[in-house]
């Protein structure tokens, strides 16, 4: 039972939650640059103007925009082939119109390609990770606005024409379906209006599709990988209404995926929008422009799975359909490994493409033992029973899985809570839910973990 010897092991990060350096480097503000911290079971809160007063946790972050060469040799020493990292909008235009890009925000990205290829490793780079400059959200009112697909593109060119030839793994934007109920994130705008939602929905969709046909004349080489947040949905019992109910919610997962991946809305998706009485503009070029800018690869985060039972919600907890068979994480998540193989199987079955799994990954509080060293043996367990159920997914089920990055590679601020003592990382970084810390780097016992299973190819997984 082994895994392919090219398998793409790794780690990820995004702009927002690591980088810090706010207003540094010509940089504009970005929607999340209003994100407040936020607490366990609080929704997470945005300011509408930036206070000294407020503690903005992505305005310092991790400070990776002056570690990632330290952060870099670190991913290095555990072996990564590929690292995921997203490049945030308003580094490039810092207001998001202008017509010529920011070089020193270019520069900043140029460094870590040069930084990645110095260890051989491969870069995954995510156009949009949740971030929008924030001047195109107050003046154009953000994806609601055509202009803002331009805007988007023109972004998209300039990254193509500079990087092609250093990078091959494009995504153009981050788990695309969470804008469904986390509008906020790749928007900069709090609305429940559902027309509006999913009007954004639509412009991220073409968006995406012109970025990948833009790309394609551009490099030959360049792969685009749609990137859902994908988790199944059991019935709770084996009553055919739940199973039913199951199965729609389970269509709404595809909502996305089957526009990037096939082309065109499904009769499902469009049947959908009418039950909910929402009508999208979609504008002649549009159906073309989709079916002709489809992706190559189904990329995923993957992190729990759920139930239709009743769903309780608390703010950021997700305690949703109850699995009495799980367990759960301190923030609520259900650990569930083995969705993690009937997710990979149901996205090969329906698409047919080779899959990446770009996060996967457990938050929780680490403590420095008296040793000084973070027994994070929680989170190896947690990783250790997902890859293996890649691995069968792999192995057995002949899917083909071509990389894993985990999330994360080191200790970010959590997107949807603020907060820094949700840490996922395999390095740790002192800092505290204040802002407090030396920001040292120190190896948890799962980045040694990870080493020796990078070494190995997940061979004892
Ligand atoms: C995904 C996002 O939703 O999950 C990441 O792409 C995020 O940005 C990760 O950090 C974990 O979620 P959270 O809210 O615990 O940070």
């Amino acid at each position: 039972m082994s895994l392919p010897g090219n398998f793409l092991w790794g780690g990820a990060i995004s702009a927002t939650q690591v980088e810090g350096a706010y207003n540094q480097g010509g940089k504009g503000l970005s929607n999340l640059d209003y994100a407040l911290r936020g607490k366990k079971g609080e929704k997470r809160q945005f300011a509408t103007e930036i206070k000294d007063a407020q503690y903005f946790p992505s305005h310092e972050a991790i400070d990776f925009y002056h570690h990632y060469q330290e952060d870099i040799k670190l991913f290095a020493e555990m072996g990564f082939k590929l690292f995921r990292f997203s490049i945030q909008w308003s580094r490039i235009f810092p207001n998001g119109d202008e017509k010529e890009p920011n070089e020193e925000g270019l520069v900043f990205y140029e460094n870590i390609l040069t930084e990645l290829e110095k260890y051989g490793i491969e870069p995954l780079v995510t156009i949009s990770h949740f971030d929008i400059p924030d001047y195109l959200v107050k003046t154009y009112g953000s994806w609601k606005s055509r202009k803002v697909v331009d805007c988007y593109l023109r972004f998209c060119e300039t990254l193509f024409r500079r990087f092609k030839g250093r990078v091959k793994y494009w995504i153009p934007f981050n788990e695309i379906n969470v804008i469904t109920y986390m509008p906020y994130f790749s928007t900069g705008i709090q609305t429940d209006n559902l027309s509006d939602i999913f009007q954004m929905a639509h412009h991220q969709l073409v968006a995406s599709a012109k970025a990948v046909k833009l790309g394609r004349d551009i490099s030959a080489d360049f792969e685009f990988a749609t990137m859902l947040m994908y988790g199944p949905t059991y019935p709770h019992n084996c009553h055919p209404d739940n199973v039913l109910q199951a199965m729609k919610y389970d269509e709404e997962m595809y909502y996305f995926g089957d526009v990037q991946v096939r082309g065109a809305y499904s009769p499902y998706s469009k049947q959908f929008l009418k039950q909910l009485n929402v009508e999208i503009e979609i504008e002649e070029e549009d159906t073309n422009v989709l079916s002709e800018g489809t992706v190559d690869i189904v990329s995923l985060s993957y992190y729990m799975s759920w139930t239709t039972a009743e769903a309780e919600s608390e703010g950021n907890m997700s305690t949703g359909g109850e699995n009495p068979y799980l367990e759960k994480s301190e923030w609520g998540w259900q650990v569930d490994p083995v969705g993690l193989r009937i997710s990979l199987n149901r996205l090969f079955s329906r698409y047919e493409k080779p899959l990446m799994i770009v996060e996967n990954g457990l938050g929780a509080i680490d403590e420095i033992g008296k040793d000084g060293i973070i027994q994070d043996d929680y989170r190896i367990d947690y990783l250790a029973s997902h890859l293996k159920q890649v691995k069968l997914a792999i192995v057995e089920d002949a899917v083909p899985v071509i990389g894993f990055t985990v999330w994360s590679a080191i200790d970010s601020i959590s997107a949807s809570t603020g907060e820094m003592s949700k840490r996922y990382g395999l390095v740790y970084v002192d800092l505290d839910d204040e802002g407090n810390g030396s920001l040292k780097r120190m190896p948890k016992k799962s980045f040694y973990w990870y080493k020796e299973i990078i070494e190995t190819n997940g061979e004892n997984l």
